[in-house]
C-alpha cells in the first residue's frame, strides 16, 4: 500500500476479530519495520512487551479500565520508554557511526559528550521526555506499518500505569506512554466516518507562533 493511502486509511479500531492470531513472521516483520523509526542520536530508547496469551490480555484489560479491545485484539503491545536508552545504546550506536564512516574515530568522544549533555541526568524530566517522544515515534511507525501489512491498530493511554508495571514486571524507572492493540477488523463491522480534524489554518503558523 502506498504510504499516503496508508496514512489516510489508518484508523483506531474498536472492534477486533477475537481469537485471530497474527502469524509469527508477520509480527516479527511488523516490529522490524517499526524499528526503523528515527530517534534522537539514534538511541532507540524503546522496549516492547507483546501480550498475546488470553489470560495475560485479560489481566491487561483490567489495568486498561476494562476496554474490551484489549482482550479482543490479537495482540496488545505495551510500549515501554526507557530513560536509560542512552546508557544502553550509546556505545554501539557510536561504534556503528564510526564503522560506517558517519563519524571520524577522533570525534567519537565529542559526540558521546554531546549526547550525554543533551539528554541530561537519568532521572531528569528531559530524559523522560527524550524516552517518551522517541517511543511515540516508534509506536506511530508501528501503526502505519501494521496498516501496510493488512493489520489494524488502536493506541491507548487509558490504563493505570502502575497496574501494568506490576502485572508485567516493568521496572519503576521506565515509562509506559501507550498500549497499541493490533489485530484484524471484526467481520461485519463498518467503521463510522473519521471524526473531526481541525482545518490546518487553525494550527499552522508561518515563521512565528
Ligand atoms: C496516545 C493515544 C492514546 C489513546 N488512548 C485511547 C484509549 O485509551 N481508548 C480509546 O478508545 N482510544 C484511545 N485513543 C484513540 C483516539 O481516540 C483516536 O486516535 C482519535 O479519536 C482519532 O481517531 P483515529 O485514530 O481513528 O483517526 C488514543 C490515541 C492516542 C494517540
Amino acid at each position: 500500500m502506498d504510504i499516503i493511502q496508508t496514512i489516510r486509511e489508518r484508523r483506531s479500531i474498536n472492534f477486533f476479530e477475537p481469537g485471530k492470531t497474527i502469524p509469527e513472521n508477520t509480527l516479527r516483520e511488523l516490529l522490524e519495520i517499526a524499528n526503523l523509526a528515527p530517534s534522537s542520536f539514534n538511541l532507540q530508547p524503546w522496549k516492547v512487551i507483546v501480550v498475546r496469551d488470553p489470560e495475560r490480555k485479560k489481566a491487561l484489560r483490567v489495568c486498561a479500565f476494562n476496554q474490551p479491545k484489549v482482550e479482543e485484539a490479537s495482540a496488545v503491545l505495551i510500549m515501554v520508554a526507557d530513560p536509560r536508552g542512552l546508557e544502553e545504546n550509546l556505545d554501539r550506536m557510536l561504534d556503528s557511526w564510526v564503522e560506517l564512516g558517519y563519524l571520524k574515530p577522533e570525534m567519537r568522544e565529542t559526540y558521546a559528550d554531546m549526547a550525554r549533555n543533551i539528554q541530561s541526568t537519568e532521572d531528569s524530566l528531559k530524559r523522560k521526555v527524550f524516552a517518551v517522544k522517541n517511543t511515540a515515534l516508534f509506536a506511530m511507525n508501528l501503526m502505519l506499518a501494521a496498516k501496510g501489512l493488512g493489520l489494524e491498530t488502536h493506541p491507548m493511554d487509558g490504563f493505570d500505569e502502575d497496574c501494568v508495571k506490576n502485572e508485567f514486571g516493568v521496572p519503576a524507572n521506565k515509562i509506559i506512554p501507550m498500549l497499541v492493540a493490533v489485530g484484524y477488523l471484526k467481520s461485519g463491522i463498518t467503521l463510522l466516518p473519521r471524526a473531526f480534524r481541525r482545518n490546518i489554518d487553525e494550527f499552522v503558523r508561518f515563521e512565528k507562533y
